[in-house]
């Protein structure tokens, strides 16, 4: 295996997808084009749901990319495994009603094997119970013992197109299992690392029913920082070229010390946040407290805080910026153009909420070492509405001493403070 950057392993993924008549795409924007069912792109695949449903014939009937992709459904857990992202990207290649699973399969264990020429002796995949099909390809490949079938082999995101999926692992090593007699291939530990998901995308999703679709479709993900960490052998997505230079950049502004587990915590958070933070500016979103402008807000403010734990006292998020663009300004290179405007967007929405940050933390601290185990929901109501705490994050830093949020006070907290703008509105 040899050493490639993560830029290197895009290329090669474009470029052998290519070799196999594929048209190559840019990443869509991660603002959803027409889309109100999402307010971010979360996969690949996303941008181009209505070529799998139909409702728009496809510039190509194969087409590949590499897509910048934001999720946040289980943000609590970045910085803390070796692999949840808010910000990732997802090479993928797409067939709408062209080739199905001999071709996506073959295709998949060839880029694999030949072209990142991974060690077959430690490749694993998962398959649908009931997709007989998809197994007996495998089997051409791979020893039998080395293919599981799991129910949870269906991939969805939301309403839209969908359907089973197989899944190929790489083994990281006995020294990375959770040890629990149960550990095997899919456990949710970071022995196993899922590093593609080829979906046979069969269905359409509408509220709670499956519509089959009228062609049969492929849509891949491959996780790009994932594979990066096998490739450049590091022991998580964050050692990867991806991700350490920003994190080396944190080091040198708060000296943070990169062995103490709290500090890589925050370090590695700050890390995932600002690349979400930059290319979701550059793709247009401003912080706001509503829809995707508040995901934004959420993450600049969740990393600010992070900050606060490393012992930063002064803004310091725009000075992440210029690395950030270093890495990624070969694929997106609109970023450079943008650089001194994602500077200031950062840099505003810093310093307003620092403004209040510590006076936030200590009534919170105050409200946390007096709670029984509950924090009100008139106290997290005011956390927002005074000091700019989002309710995720004070939850988060609640539940870092063990109390939880009273979330329905704080919605009714809310709705009235709602109810009052309006009366405020139409009063005479
Ligand atoms: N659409 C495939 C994936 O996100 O895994």
């Amino acid at each position: 295996m040899r050493y490639m950057t993560g830029n290197e392993i895009r290329n090669a993924f474009k470029d052998f997808f290519e070799s196999k008549n594929h048209m190559i795409l840019k990443s869509f924007s991660l603002v959803p084009d027409n889309d109100p069912t999402l307010l971010l792109i979360g996969a690949g695949m996303a941008p181009m749901k209505k070529y799998f449903t139909g409702e728009v014939e496809p510039i190509s009937r194969r087409i590949a990319t590499s897509q910048k992709c934001i999720r946040t459904g289980d943000i609590e857990n970045v910085g803390r495994t070796a692999r949840h992202h808010t910000f990732f990207e997802m090479p993928g290649n797409f067939s709408f009603g062209d080739y199905f699973k001999d071709e996506a399969i073959a295709w998949a264990w060839e880029f694999l094997t030949d072209v990142m020429d991974l060690d077959k002796n430690k490749l694993y995949v998962t398959v649908h119970p009931r997709d007989a099909e998809a197994y007996d390809i495998w089997k051409k490949y791979i020893a039998e013992d080395r293919i599981f079938k799991l129910e949870d082999n269906f991939w969805e995101i939301g309403d839209g197109p969908c359907g089973p999926d197989t899944e190929i692992f790489y083994d990281l090593g006995a020294d990375r299992s959770c040890g629990k007699p149960t550990c095997g291939v899919g456990c949710d530990c970071d022995r196993y690392l899922e590093v593609w998901n080829l979906v046979f995308t069969q269905f359409n999703k509408v509220g709670d029913e499956y519509v089959p679709l009228k062609n049969k479709n492929v849509d891949t993900g491959i996780g790009l920082e994932r594979l990066a960490s096998v490739i450049q052998q590091k022991e998580s997505n964050f050692e990867t070229d991806l991700l350490y230079p920003i994190i080396e950049k944190i080091i040198d502004i708060s000296e943070a010390d990169y062995n103490d587990p709290k500090q890589k915590t925050a370090v590695k958070v700050i890390a995932d946040h600002i690349r979400a933070v930059v290319l979701m500016i550059s793709d247009g979103v401003e912080p706001s407290n509503k829809d995707r402008g508040y995901v934004l807000r959420r993450i600049i403010r969740r990393s600010v805080r992070f900050g606060h734990v490393l012992g930063i006292e002064r803004t310091f998020l725009s000075n992440l910026v210029d690395v950030v663009i270093d890495i990624y300004r070969q694929p997106y290179p609109e970023l450079m153009d943008r650089k001194d405007s994602i500077k200031s967007v950062i840099e505003k929405e810093e310093k307003q909420f620092r403004a209040n940050l510590k006076a936030g933390m200590k009534l919170l601290n105050g409200i946390i070492d007096e709670s029984d185990g509950v924090i009100a929901g008139m106290s997290v109501f005011k956390l927002y509405d005074t000091y700019g705490f989002p309710p995720e994050l004070t939850e988060e830093i609640a539940q870092e001493r063990n109390p939880e949020i009273d979330r329905p006070g704080f919605n009714e907290c809310m709705r009235q403070q709602k109810e009052r703008a309006r009366n405020a509105r139409i009063a005479p």
